[in-house]
């Protein structure tokens, strides 16, 4: 174990001193330092000075979000989507943010006002720069979205348990911990995902598919990570530490990650990671030890991992080869002859 990015404990209060529309100074400019000529200079010249200084977030109608990413948009559209409904909505058709590419405006007096409190031009430039983007997301997202408070309230809307039938559930060894992780997924939405994919729609999972991620070292879980997905087709993010309470982050070797700011940098991102790059040949040892998917070999099926390219595709922001296991395990299934008509036909709708 190691000790928490030193942003985390700084993100959960953030911002709390400016809150509730308490007044910054009105220009960068205006320092005592450089006297008073210079502040007449700057008076004379107030465009080109910090085009007018700090905004009052609580009560203006638009500040300028520079979010210095390279889709900023999409990002967006992630984040505050769950900011803009309940089930998730395009917060550019809620009049939340307007603009495009880098050139983004974030229109304040659409959020909930104890969400807005939170916000502000911290350091006075007129525009919600990275940071200020980063701590008051993670400071706000679990309210903003109403996630299970706790693994247990967690377990009593979506009863998930290992061994149970419903729950198509894998270990893999990856790149987001050193601990194993074990993941569960409702079988109706992989199910689903993979009718969709024969329907030439892509690998999408149905709005409302949960996907949980248990981290465990010596069998023990020591915390869990989540994904919901919403009908905006993006997902939430949530972690619980080992006591079972939604945490800012989280705690196994080798980085805290913090939700949901860098839960979106690999989820919403293009790299591909081991073992999923290699399947359904084997990964190479990363940093921490072997790196695989804890499945029968007879599972490694070439067919199938040629047939959704899952892992590269990215079709639903889903990075597990989840689909591809799935579907891997019905073909032994029907090689052993152990296979329902059911999955039988399931297998041929999806051409296999
Ligand atoms: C370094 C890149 C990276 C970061 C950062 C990251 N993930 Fe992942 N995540 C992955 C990869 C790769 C997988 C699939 C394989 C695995 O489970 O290791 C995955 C899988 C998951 C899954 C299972 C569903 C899926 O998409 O495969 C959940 C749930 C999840 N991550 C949650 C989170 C949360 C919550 C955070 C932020 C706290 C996060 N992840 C940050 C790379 C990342």
């Amino acid at each position: 174990m190691f000790s928490m990015d030193p942003r985390t404990p700084r993100a959960s209060g953030a911002n709390n001193g400016y809150a509730g529309g308490v007044s910054r100074p009105k220009t960068v400019c205006a320092s005592r330092a450089r006297g008073w000529l210079l502040g007449l200079l700057c008076l004379g010249v107030l465009a080109g000075c910090g085009g007018g200084g700090a905004v009052d977030v609580q009560t203006a109608e638009s500040v300028p979000l520079r979010l210095d990413k390279k889709d900023p948009e999409r990002l967006v559209r992630s984040v505050l989507g769950g900011y803009t409904a309940e089930a998730g909505a395009d917060p550019f058709e809620a009049g939340l943010v307007s603009g495009e590419g880098d050139g983004l405006t974030l229109h304040p007096q659409k959020l909930a006002p104890a969400i807005r409190q939170q916000l502000s031009d911290a350091d006075g430039d007129g525009a919600i720069g990275p940071d200020e983007w980063t701590d008051w997301v993670e400071a706000t997202y679990y309210s903003a979205r109403g996630l299970p408070a706790t693994v247990a309230a967690l377990r009593e809307a979506v009863p998930y348990a290992s061994g149970d039938a419903a729950w198509f559930e894998v270990e893999v060894d990856g790149v987001m911990t050193a601990a194993r992780r074990r993941l569960f997924l409702p079988v109706t939405a992989v199910r689903a995902a993979l009718e969709a994919h024969a329907r030439g729609d892509g690998l999408m999972y149905p709005a409302g598919t949960w996907i949980i991620g248990e981290h465990l070292i010596d069998g023990e879980v020591v915390e869990t990570t989540v994904k919901h997905r919403r009908e905006d087709g993006y997902w939430d993010f949530a972690v619980y530490d080992g006591s079972g309470a939604l945490a800012p982050a989280t705690s196994t070797e080798p980085r805290a990650l913090r939700t949901p700011t860098q839960c979106t940098g690999c989820h919403l991102g293009q790299k591909l990671f081991e073992p999923e790059k290699s399947w359904p040949g084997a990964a190479s040892d990363g940093p921490f030890g072997p790196r695989a998917y804890h499945v029968p070999d007879a599972w490694r099926s070439p067919e199938a991992a040629a047939l959704f390219n899952e892992h590269a595709r990215r079709d639903d922001g889903v990075l597990g080869l989840y689909g591809t296991l799935y579907a891997s395990q019905l073909l032994t299934d029907r090689a052993s002859g152990a296979i329902s008509p059911e999955d039988a036909a399931f297998l041929d709708r999806l051409g296999l």
